[in-house]
């Protein structure tokens, strides 16, 4: 695996591929923000599956997180990042230091729309979306794949960035990745290292509540406000700060209104750790 801290250096490294070369072949991106898990992993190992170059990335992105966010504590753990992105096969690795990606204030941005960018998450992180395409812009600028990969568990950003790819007609791409979990069914996420024990076997509760609420409403009980409701007062009781739970289309997120396809997610605090995962239904 080859690592580059400088876009001069992993566009030259790409220009050189058969993909490129050829163009025939395929340039599969997967952005991180490093910290990985079996989840990015499983990422990596589809990305091959789609195409003959996959290109990794780990960059925490300053410019997503809020003052008082935990953009200082992210954990950091590039050494063993790089350990596991080569076991997994990966070819090239973009790991850029914030001088390299913002050698200047980064003031041309992407603004997603507020349909889309500030409900849910982006009405308890204001500007989060805005600073997750403004960066994924400006790494597929850098990266210019065919294809880039996005888990699930982060079921708005990968609508966002659809929904940017989409309206921009940029020729990649977007494939999901399924969410991976731990065996009781907690959602694998770099937060999870900050739960104390006791948190960390509350945690799974979060995904519990969704399968009650999706199994409920696959069963016909589509009275989502109700579910809604309930789901956040089981989250109050049992010590948690919910945030939202909602039951939204998956297309786009927005209220149900026919019979599309649903998505029920969450956000909720456990202690000072914030958790979100959501469940196809
Ligand atoms: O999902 C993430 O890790 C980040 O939001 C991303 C897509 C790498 C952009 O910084």
């Amino acid at each position: 695996m080859q690592i580059h801290q400088s876009i001069a250096t992993i566009r030259e490294a790409l220009s050189g591929t058969p993909a490129a070369l050829s163009g025939a072949g395929r340039i599969v991106f997967v952005p991180t923000m490093g910290n990985l898990h079996a989840g990015h992993i499983a990422l990596m190992q589809q990305a091959r599956a789609h195409g003959n170059v996959v290109v990794a990335s780990i960059f925490v992105n300053r410019l997503q997180f809020r003052p008082g966010e935990d953009f200082e504590k992210y954990p950091r753990t590039f050494a063993a990042d790089c350990e596991k992105l080569l076991a997994a096969g990966v070819d090239h690795l973009f790991a850029p230091s914030e001088a390299e990606l913002y050698p200047e204030p980064q003031q041309y941005v992407i603004e997603p729309p507020a349909k889309h960018a500030s409900i849910l998450e982006g009405e308890f992180r204001p500007g989060h979306f805005c600073g997750v395409a403004t960066v994924v812009m400006k790494l597929f600028a850098i990266i210019q794949p065919q294809a880039a990969l996005f888990g699930k568990k982060d079921f708005q950003q990968f609508m966002v960035l659809s929904a940017m790819v989409r309206e921009f007609a940029l020729p990649i791409e977007i494939i999901p990745g399924e969410t991976v979990r731990a065996a009781d069914g907690l959602a694998l996420s770099s937060r999870n290292g900050f739960l104390s024990a006791t948190e960390r076997a509350e945690a799974p509760r979060l995904f519990h509540l969704l399968q009650r609420v999706a199994t409920t409403i696959r069963a016909g009980n589509l009275d989502y406000t109700k579910h809604e409701a309930a789901a956040k007062a089981e989250l109050q009781d049992s010590g948690w700060i919910p945030d939202y739970v909602a039951v939204r289309k998956r297309i786009d997120l927005q209220s149900p209104t026919d019979r599309s396809p649903l998505v029920v997610l969450a956000a909720a605090r456990l202690g000072n750790t914030r958790l979100i995962d959501n469940i196809e239904i």
